[in-house]
């Protein structure tokens, strides 16, 4: 059976399956134009709108959803409307459709190309210096831009930055499901600062997330400065530090197993690993002012997270590690930044310009930005209160401990 969304977009296969939805490809039925549909359970107050057994299956494994960050919101729905206020700028995909339809929320946007994650896999997770200062400037850019808005993400991590199809040097800015107002609509103030009692940790995904959101810390447009300043050390590194760690599901003997929640843990275990890259950092720093060295150093300190790399990405992440909670962060002096490392390392032609050619263009052969085969994104470590309670309440539990091993 065809399944046709806002009257015109037909469905067709999965493209990926994310933290909070499932994204497909579709088509226009009349003009054929293809397009991305992201799908999520509908819920209506506490109960879940009945899927019938041949409509699209999606991953959420949701049966209900009781609580939601934002009261009467789900994601996908929050998504649409900060689409709403950011689209039409460059880097931002165009909402062509968006609402309830049967048991599915739906948004259809623009098809877009392969993320940065895909790509980043395809070259064997690691970026060259040039593709990531390429990538620096127009990550920026957007940052920038959605942050001019109002609005911060929440969620910076290479899944969500996606390569456009149609002019395929620009790199596109998805996935609003756990951004956030940091206005107040009404005076423009910016929201204020808070710390969660239990110091738990914010939203976002554990790998990416910056340190005060690991301390339970409201965010403010310096963390997704930081998370940024991690995706771009992790595409020169090939990797971070903590890229494995991650709690067993189950708890360790003599643990209370009703007290142990993988997706804490694994927070819990990244954040002490970030503490303690920070502070071999600051060692470092010290040492190296001391002996006036200025090349990289080699270590075997697993999680150093900067070693060998050009002290741009320090100073980018020392910078993001210093703003305060409602500080405007420089981003055209961090766009000079990385201009500056392009021109040093000679990446620059005689008018100032980038060649303009990605990693991924060369690696076997020139691969199409076509959607591939479906990429299965799983949680990748996110935190999403929504989609977290939806997942328990399906598995049964009351607690978040029986979760499936990949949303951890
Ligand atoms: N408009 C789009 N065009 C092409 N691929 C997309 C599009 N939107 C999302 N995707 C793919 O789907 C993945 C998951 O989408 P995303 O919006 O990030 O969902 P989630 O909230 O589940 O993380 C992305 O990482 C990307 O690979
Ligand atoms: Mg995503």
């Amino acid at each position: 059976m065809d399944y046709k969304f806002g009257g015109k977009y037909l469905l067709e296969q999965e493209i990926a399956n994310g933290g909070c939805g499932t994204v497909f490809l579709g088509t226009h039925h009349i003009a054929g134009k293809q397009v991305a549909i992201k799908l999520e359970p509908a819920t209506e107050g506490r109960k879940s709108v009945r899927r019938s057994k041949s409509q699209p299956e999606l991953h959420t494994k949701t049966k209900k959803q009781t609580i939601d960050p934002y009261p009467g919101l789900s994601p996908l729905t929050l998504e649409s409307q900060i689409y709403k206020r950011l689209m039409g700028a460059p880097g931002v995909p165009f909402l062509l459709h968006s609402g309830k339809q049967g048991p599915y929320n739906v948004l259809v946007m623009d098809l877009l190309g392969p993320s940065l994650e895909d790509l980043s896999r395809r070259c064997g997770r690691r970026f060259s210096l040039k593709t990531t200062c390429m990538l620096a400037v127009q990550c920026l850019d957007r940052l920038e831009y959605i942050h001019s808005r109002g609005v911060l993400h929440r969620d910076i991590k290479p899944a969500n930055f996606v390569m456009s199809r149609t002019t395929p040097s620009i790199v596109n800015i998805i996935d609003f499901g756990l951004a956030k107002r940091y206005r107040q609509p009404l005076n423009g103030e910016h929201i204020p600062y808070s710390q969660h009692p239990d110091a738990l940790h914010g939203v976002g995904t554990s790998l990416y997330a910056s340190l005060n959101t690991h301390f339970g810390v409201e965010s403010g447009r310096r963390d997704d400065l930081e998370s940024l300043a991690y995706m771009l050390i992790g595409f020169v590194r090939g990797g971070l530090p903590w890229r494995k760690v991650r709690a067993t599901v189950d708890p360790p003997p003599n643990w209370p197993s009703k007290d142990w929640n993988p997706i804490t843990q694994t927070w819990n275990l990244i954040r002490e690993e970030k503490v303690k890259a920070e502070s071999a950092l600051l060692s470092t720093s010290s040492k190296d002012r001391k002996q006036h060295t200025h090349g990289p150093t080699s270590s075997s300190n697993p999680t150093t997270l900067l070693t060998g790399l050009p002290e741009e990405f320090g100073v980018l992440y020392r910078y993001a590690r210093t703003l305060q909670f409602t500080d405007l962060p420089d981003y055209e002096g961090l766009r000079q930044l990385f201009r500056g490392l392009a021109e040093r390392e000679g990446f620059l032609d005689a008018d100032g310009e980038y060649d303009g050619v990605w990693d991924w263009d060369t690696v076997d052969g020139k691969p199409s930005l076509a959607p591939g085969p479906v990429a299965i994104v799983h949680g990748q470590g996110r935190f999403c209160e929504a989609c977290n309670k939806r997942a328990a309440e399906a598995a049964g539990v009351g607690s978040l401990g029986k979760r499936r091993k990949e949303w951890v």
